[in-house]
């Protein structure tokens, strides 16, 4: 039987979503760094024929592959949007009109209005400046280590909040919100920071601007939900917190999608399923 398989390689991971023999979709991650195991993996599969890939780091794979199977190519945004609206679906939810944010290495901002697309922004901070600050910070590089010391740890030693400023007087805003991530160090004495701690806040500051980012964006295209995907959010409890209580305070809906770090692989796979019945 032969089969397909969609490829996101992205800036840190390479994402595959392929059918097995029963036809269920099946997900599965390698490091971008280690190009060599798709080709391992492409190799253990044979009855795989045709492959759709999308992602920045199309080339170098292709250049490792040197596969002499049929390639589907498509632009890494469309095949995003295809996943999400997948996935939206089949995860049960309704909804037409959203902005899509994802948290890969770093954060892409997308409209999506029924069938039309399009990018309407981003920033450089992600899920690669969660790993670059935690490893410069601690020493600590490992994804899920990160993601387990950070659950244990506490901002508010060194995040600033509005109420910390404004001590004995009324807040003009939320008093709870930040003023200022990080910003309690430079007005303290404190030198020594608990690793747990700079975790937890390095999440926090992230999770931020990004939702901050997201909400702007909503407000101007005025749609309500806010759907957030890409691998930074994948088991990270904590960080999906922080952008969850950001997006529902100012008044918008955040969606998580289970299988969020998979939406590019999808909808590269859809793509192939989609010509090849034209
Ligand atoms: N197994 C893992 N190893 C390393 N980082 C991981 C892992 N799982 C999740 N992450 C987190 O997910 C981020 C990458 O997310 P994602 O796979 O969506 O991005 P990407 O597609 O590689 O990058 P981009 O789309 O920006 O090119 C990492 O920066 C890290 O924070
Ligand atoms: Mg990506």
């Amino acid at each position: 039987m032969s089969a397909w398989i969609g490829i996101d390689t992205g800036g840190t991971l390479t994402k595959l979503a392929y059918l097995d023999e029963r036809r269920e979709l099946k997900l599965t991650v390698f490091p971008s760094n280690e190009m060599h195991l798709v080709k391992e993996w492409l190799e253990n599969h044979p009855q795989v024929e045709e492959i759709g890939l999308t992602g920045g780091r199309t080339e170098q794979l292709l250049d490792v592959l040197k596969t002499m199977k049929s390639i589907e190519y498509i632009v890494e945004f469309e095949a995003t949007l295809k996943g999400v609206r997948y996935l939206l679906e089949k995860e049960g939810h309704t909804i037409d009109q959203s902005i899509i944010t994802n948290i890969g290495t770093g954060t892409s901002i997308h409209y999506m209005d029924g069938n039309t697309h399009a990018r309407v922004g981003g920033t450089g901070v992600g899920g690669g400046t969660l790993i670059g600050l935690s490893t410069i910070m601690t020493g600590i590089s490992d994804f899920d280590e990160i993601k387990a010391n950070a659950f244990k740890g506490k901002r508010e030693g060194i995040d600033l909040l509005v109420k910390d400023i404004y001590q004995g007087m009324d807040t003009p805003i939320d008093g709870n919100l930040t003023a200022s991530n990080f910003g309690k160090v430079g007005i303290t004495d404190q030198r020594e920071f608990e690793q747990n701690n700079v975790l937890a806040t390095t999440q926090g500051l992230i999770g931020e601007v990004i939702s901050t980012l997201s909400i702007q964006l909503a407000v101007q295209h005025e749609t309500e939900h806010i759907v957030y995907i890409g691998s930074t959010l994948i088991d990270n409890e904590q960080l999906v917190k922080v952008i969850e209580h950001y997006t529902i305070l100012k008044k918008h809906k955040p969606i998580f999608l289970e299988d969020c770090g998979f939406s590019g692989a999808i909808g590269a796979l859809l793509n192939i399923r989609e010509h090849s019945r034209k």
